[in-house]
This record gives structure tokens, C-alpha cells and sequence, in this order.
């Protein structure tokens, strides 16, 4: 609509433009006509009239001389007719001359001077054109003058009514043409436009036919668009077929890369139509309200960042609490909409919480005692009745929905998310002891002796038990939690299964570590290197620059990365004015106030590192507190020397997966906190102790000395452990395990 909106106002414009510049022209033309026409008129007249007052004048007959001019009173448009002399005096008028509109005026003037002439004057109440002539005695000189006065105002009301004319012409062209340009641009152009896009869109995604392009292949405008498109989607149907073909034969193999294509044929062989559900507290698509308009956006959360790329292939639906302040205007009176909002491909079904909820189950229990109870990076949990009750509650709250949903499905497969739901597995296994249930914690698993002072322990542990497979992204963690297991509650373990028994369910703990959706199968060529535009917008200038990318969170150690660079510019100077570091740190769990308390530290601590270092316009670090979406990080991660993880305690870190994934040149370099899950696997890393500044300062040094030689030998290595294990193959597993249960 917009579009021909801006259509009509552009046609109206200039419709608008040509109309006022033609009626100028014309009003011009026409006025100087009637001009040049009075002024001929009244020259003819006096001329006339000069033969018949000259006589009078010469013989001083006053009433002669009256009665002639009396005789030119009201004779429309001429005003009158007077007589002037020599000392400037009126000697006869008729009636309407005024003697301010004949003594003194230019052509009075000139007539006395012997020079006959006329102009247009203008008053406040008319326009009139006064034309004089000389009147001379017998020898010939001048003794006065004769005045004619026309009334010329009919020449500005004709050029006022001339514009009327046209403006009121002009308005009702507007309506016209601009009702028949919006509804051709609609009909003729939009609409076609639309069918091509919808079957650009079918093409793409594989789902609908050409039935769109049929009325536009008889279009004399579109015939050959619709055409090529036709057959390009063939093409593409074929080039799909072949592909979900390989895959299926590929299957049989599991050293060969995982990709969507593979996991969803996967998912067909495998599972035989069941769905799958997945539920986690943060949804993967957030709808906000900008004035009139509505947007969406994908949430910062590792956890959507592997899980969207698993629905987007397995299809399904996917539980979560609805966050955006536009959600309940997009979903139906359930509360589902199909996602992504611009190529759907499974079902978002949001569930609606209470301030209060999202204040004890999110901020509080989640955020302010599981969080730091699970991460090792000595801030202490808050433990609160109120926010145990709640976090119970919104547990329960989700275990009702998902049964509702699940009514009429046999055997569903049922994979939860996170630490925000501990206690669902058992309310959905007691209710539906046929779902076959997954949890899987996307954070660390802290030691038996660490987890013992949480006061809620037995029933959270037995929460999880619920499930047939509890998940965790290393061998580790699994560990951790066997043992916290034996500690705290009665049952069977077996360590060589890695099973719990308890009132005869098993659960079995597994390691499965998360990644990225990295098949990386086209390398780009040198020329797509992207711009480093990107960098100067942000204001760095240096040639080497190093990049932090994380939640503002304190469990991810930006202060101590910021101590880290301090150290590098005092110990290296020569990085002075010559190194930027980058962090980009978006807001996070604003509600708590911890999470506030990082944010304004890590913003002083930026501030300062920067005063004592900045230097002719170079500032050492950059910190940007929005959020980057992914292809805004994209460029980044290309372009940096060096991306610094620094994370305390991190289950994974799929930030430094990113980077790599990134880096399809195979250089730069990554510092990786020996803290995280990532550390594990990605051995081309340089692994530091975050909480040593020195430490990290000279991984940072070394990282930007490096020869391009290791940066290749480090990069490959890691690029190949990635593509070897994806999130493709990561959710495989998961949901074999999960299915697999008897
Ligand atoms: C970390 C956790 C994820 C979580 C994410 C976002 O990455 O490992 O499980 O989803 O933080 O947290 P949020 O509180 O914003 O959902």
C-alpha cells in the first residue's frame, strides 16, 4: 500500500507541477494581451479627443471645456477624462478623476514635456491605466496636458478567475488520476509482482506449485519473467529431490557431514511422522510493536541459536513463554503462529505469564539462584521461597499446556530446554508415561559440594530424573551430575551405563555437545572479503583489531578481558594507537539487579582503560551495548585478528564456534577461556585462564604475532572439528537417544 501511496504522490507531484507552470504561462499571455489591447484603445481616444479639447482649451472656455470631458464620465472601463496645465492644476475633470490619479504621474508628466505616453497604476482599490497627451496653443507649445483614465482591474480579475479556473480543474484531474494510477499500479503492476514473489517463495522453500505464474504467462508486461521463474523453480525442485536423495543414501554412512537436508531425511526415516516437541522459557521469534508497525527479531540466547536451525529442519512445535510486548497480536486464541514469520516451517505455541511468574520463575529463581548455583564464577545464588513457589508454578503452568496439546498424539517426543524447567520432566512423565522425554542443560553442572546448598536440591534432581535422557554438553558435566545423584537422593546408578534408577524409570546421562549450523560447503572467494566500512562507522581505525561478542553478563568475564587488554597496551606499547579491541555486549536479564550492576561496571571499566590510553582520536576499546543480528556479526568475525572468550564458567560458548565458522580465509585467531565447554573440542584454540589478565595479555600478544602459517594449521583444524560435529548431528543424537528408549 505504501508503495502506491508513493506512486500516486510522485504522479500527482508532477501533474501538479505542469498544471501550475502552464497556468503562469497563460495568465502572463493573456494579461499582456488585454494590456497591449487597452493601451492601444486609450491612445486611439486620446488622440480623438486631443481635436476636440485642444479648441476649447486655447479659447479658455471653462464650461465648453467641462462639458467635453463630462461627456467620457461612466463609460465603462473608461474612468474619465482630465484636463491639467502647466502649473500643475486640474482645470476640468469628470466626475470619477481624482486629482492625486492625474497630477504628477508619469505620463501627466511627459505630456507637459510635450511627450505623449501612458502607464499602469496601481492603488489599494483599483488598477488603472492613465495615457496623456500634450495640448500646445497655436504656436506650438506645450500649455497643458489631457489625461485619459481607464479602469484595467478586469485585467487582474481575468487572470484571477484563470487561475481558479485551473486550480479547481487541476483538483479534480488529482482525484482522477490519482485514483486511476493507484488502482492501475495495483492491478497491472503490484498484483503480478506479488504472484511472482509468492512463487519465487514457493521455489525457494520447496513447498506450492506454479499455479500463481499461469495468468501471468498470457501478461504482456510479465510473460517473460514468468517464464524464466517457471522454469528456474523446476530447475530447483530437481536440484531438491537430488539433494533429499543423497541425503537418504548418505544416511547409512554417519562420518559424512550433517546437514539440514540430511537431519530432516533423517527425521522422516527415523521417526515415521512423529512430531517432535521442543519447550524452552525464550522463544525463538520475539514480536515487538514499533508505532504502527510490527516487527520481530531472534533473541541473543545460544540456546535459540541451536535449536532454530533444528526446527527450521525437523518442522514441529516448539513451546515457549511469549517475551514480546506485540506476541498475542500475531497468535491465534491458543496462543501458536507459524515461524519464521517470513518462510514458516513449524509452530510457535506461546504461553502467557504473569509479572509476578516471570519475577520468581525468570528473574528470580532462574536467574538469581540456579544461574550462579550452576556457573562457578563466585557470585552467590539468592535463594527465595517465593521465587521456588513461582518457579513450581510456571513449571506446572507449562506441563498443563504441553498435555493439552499432546492429547491426541501417540508416544510423543518431547525435548526441554534448559534450567528453567528442572521439574517438568517428572509432571509430564507421570501424566503421559508414554512420551519419551529429553532434558537438555545448556549450562555447566557445578560439583556435588557446590550444587549441596541449593535448599530445593532432592526436588529438583528428581524433577530431571523425570526424563529418559538428560543431556549436557560434556562428559564433565555428566559426571558432576552422577555424583550430585548419589549424594542426594536414593537410587540404582549404574556408572557404566551412566543410568539412574529410581521407582523403576531409568535416565540416562548423556554428553551431547551443542554447536552451530556449519556444513560450509562453497568456500567464498578473495573478492568477498567484506568491507571495511563496517569497522570505521564504528570508529576504529587500527589496522589489527581484536573482538569480544557476549551477553552483558557476568559469568562471561568482560571485566576481565578489559583488565587483559589494559595489561597488553602497558606491557606492549607498540599496540598503542595500533589495536582496537571490540566488544559488543547486548543487554541482558535487565530485571535482575546483578545483571544491571555488570552492565554499568563494564561500561565504567571501558571508560577508564579508555582515558588512560586514548590518544589522538584512538580509543583501545569500543563497546556497543545493542544487539547484533547475525549478519551484522558476520563482517565482524571475518575481519577480526583475534576473538577473545573469556567466559568464567560457560557450558559451551557458541560465540567462539561462530568465529570460527566464520573464518572460511582459515586465519585469525581464537582465545578461548579454558572454562568453557568449547575448550574441549576446539584444540586450534590458544586456552587461557581468564582470571589471569597477564595470562590472557600475552594469548592476545601471541595471537597477534602469529605466523600465517599456524593461524591456517589452528583455523583448519577447528573448522574441521565444526563441520564434523554440527547442531545438525547434535539434535540427531539427542532425538536418537530420546526415541530410541524403550
Ligand atoms: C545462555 C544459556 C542459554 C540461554 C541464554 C539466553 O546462553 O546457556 O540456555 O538460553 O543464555 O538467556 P536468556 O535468559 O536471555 O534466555
Amino acid at each position: 500500500m505504501r508503495q502506491v501511496l508513493i506512486i500516486v504522490a510522485v504522479a500527482v507531484t508532477a501533474v501538479t507541477g505542469v498544471v501550475l507552470l502552464f497556468t503562469h504561462v497563460q495568465v502572463r499571455t493573456e494579461s499582456d494581451v488585454l494590456a497591449r489591447d487597452l493601451e492601444q484603445r486609450t491612445r486611439i481616444l486620446a488622440e480623438s479627443l486631443q481635436e476636440s479639447v485642444e479648441p476649447a482649451y486655447i479659447v479658455q472656455s471653462q464650461s465648453a471645456l467641462q462639458r467635453i470631458v463630462e461627456r467620457f464620465a461612466n463609460r465603462q472601463p473608461l474612468v474619465g477624462v482630465a484636463v491639467v496645465d502647466r502649473a500643475g492644476t486640474v482645470v476640468a475633470a469628470s466626475e470619477h478623476v481624482s486629482e492625486a490619479g492625474v497630477v504628477g504621474v508619469v505620463p501627466t508628466v511627459s505630456a507637459l514635456q510635450g511627450e505623449s505616453g501612458g502607464s499602469f497604476l496601481r492603488t489599494a482599490e483599483a488598477t488603472m491605466y492613465v495615457y496623456a497627451v500634450p495640448l500646445t496653443d497655436e504656436t506650438g507649445e506645450v500649455t497643458a496636458a489631457m489625461v485619459v483614465v481607464q479602469d484595467a482591474s478586469y485585467i487582474d480579475e481575468r487572470a484571477y478567475s484563470t487561475w481558479w479556473n485551473n486550480i479547481a480543474r487541476l483538483l479534480a484531474y488529482v482525484l482522477l488520476f490519482g485514483a486511476a494510477v493507484a488502482l492501475l499500479v495495483r492491478w497491472v503492476v503490484l498484483r503480478p509482482l506479488m504472484a511472482l514473489a509468492a512463487t519465487v517463495k514457493s521455489a525457494r522453500t520447496g513447498r506450492g506449485g506454479l499455479k500463481a505464474l499461469e495468468p501471468l504467462k498470457q501478461n504482456l508486461f510479465f510473460m517473460p519473467l514468468a517464464r524464466e521463474i517457471s522454469e528456474m523453480t523446476k530447475s530447483l525442485g530437481q536440484a531438491r529431490h537430488a539433494a533429499s536423495e543423497e541425503a537418504r543414501l548418505r544416511l547409512q554412512k554417519i562420518d559424512t557431514p550433517w546437514t539440514a537436508e540430511r537431519l530432516k531425511e533423517f527425521i522422516r526415516t527415523y521417526l515415521k511422522g512423529r512430531p517432535i516437541y521442543v519447550v524452552s522459557n525464550r522463544e525463538p521469534y520475539a514480536h515487538t510493536r514499533r508505532g504502527n508497525e510490527i516487527l520481530w527479531s531472534v533473541p541473543a540466547s545460544g540456546m535459540v541459536t541451536a535449536l532454530e536451525p533444528v526446527m527450521a529442519a525437523a518442522g514441529g512445535m516448539w513451546i515457549a513463554h511469549g517475551g514480546g510486548d506485540a506476541d498475542r497480536e500475531v497468535t491465534d486464541e491458543s496462543g501458536k503462529v507459524a515461524v519464521p514469520p517470513d518462510d514458516p516451517k513449524y509452530t510457535l505455541k506461546r504461553i502467557w505469564l504473569e509479572p509476578e511468574e516471570i519475577k520468581g520463575h525468570y528473574d528470580g529463581f532462574s536467574n538469581e539462584a540456579l544461574w550462579p548455583l550452576c556457573h562457578t564464577a563466585h557470585t552467590r545464588p539468592i535463594f527465595r521461597n517465593e521465587d521456588w513457589a513461582m518457579y513450581k508454578r510456571v513449571n506446572g503452568k507449562f506441563a498443563e499446556q504441553i498435555l493439552s496439546e499432546l492429547k491426541d498424539v501417540q508416544r510423543p517426543i518431547i525435548l526441554i530446554q534448559d534450567y528453567h524447567f528442572a521439574l517438568l520432566p517428572q509432571m509430564l512423565k507421570d501424566a503421559r508415561p508414554d512420551a519419551q522425554i529429553g532434558i537438555f542443560w545448556h549450562i555447566p553442572w557445578p560439583s556435588p559440594e557446590a550444587f549441596s546448598i541449593c535448599p530445593w536440591r532432592k526436588e529438583l534432581l528428581e524433577g530431571m530424573l523425570g526424563a529418559d535422557i538428560v543431556g549436557f554438553h560434556t562428559q564433565q558435566y555428566c559426571n558432576n551430575f552422577l555424583d550430585t545423584v548419589g549424594k542426594e537422593i536414593e537410587s540404582l546408578i549404574d556408572f557404566e551405563q551412566f543410568a539412574v534408577t529410581r521407582d523403576d524409570h531409568v535416565s540416562y546421562i548423556k554428553p551431547f555437545p551443542i554447536s552451530i549450523a556449519f556444513t560450509n560447503g562453497a568456500e567464498r572467494d578473495e573478492a568477498d572479503k567484506p568491507d571495511k566500512k563496517v569497522l570505521s562507522v564504528l570508529g576504529i581505525k587500527t589496522e589489527r583489531f581484536g573482538l569480544g561478542v557476549d551477553r552483558m553478563d557476568y559469568t562471561k568475564g568482560i571485566l576481565e578481558r578489559f583488565k587483559a587488554i589494559e595489561f597488553l597496551l602497558e606491557k606492549h606499547t607498540k599496540y598503542r594507537e595500533k589495536f582496537t579491541f571490540l566488544q559488543i555486549a547486548p543487554p541482558s536479564r535487565e530485571g535482575v539487579e546483578k545483571y544491571r550492576e555488570y552492565g554499568a561496571a563494564v561500561k565504567q571499566e571501558a571508560d577508564r582503560i579508555n582515558k588512560r590510553f586514548g590518544k589522538n582520536g584512538w580509543r583501545p576499546i569500543v563497546l556497543e551495548t545493542r544487539h547484533y543480528t547475525h549478519s551484522e556479526l558476520e563482517p565482524l568475525y571475518r575481519l577480526a585478528d583475534v576473538c577473545v572468550v573469556t567466559s568464567l564458567h560457560d557450558g559451551m560458548n557458541l560465540v567462539a564456534k561462530e568465529f570460527v565458522a566464520a573464518r572460511d580465509d582459515e586465519s585469525g585467531v581464537l582465545v578461548l577461556s579454558q572454562f568453557t565447554g568449547a575448550a574441549r573440542t576446539l584444540k586450534g584454540a590458544l586456552l587461557v585462564n581468564p582470571y589471569s589478565a597477564e595470562e590472557t595479555a600475552e594469548a592476545v600478544h601471541k595471537a597477534l604475532s602469529m605466523s600465517p602459517t599456524e593461524q591456517y594449521r589452528r583455523m583448519r583444524a577447528m573448522r574441521n572439528t565444526i563441520k564434523d560435529y554440527n547442531v545438525y548431528r547434535w539434535s540427531a543424537e539427542l532425538i536418537k537417544a530420546v526415541a530410541s528408549i524403550a
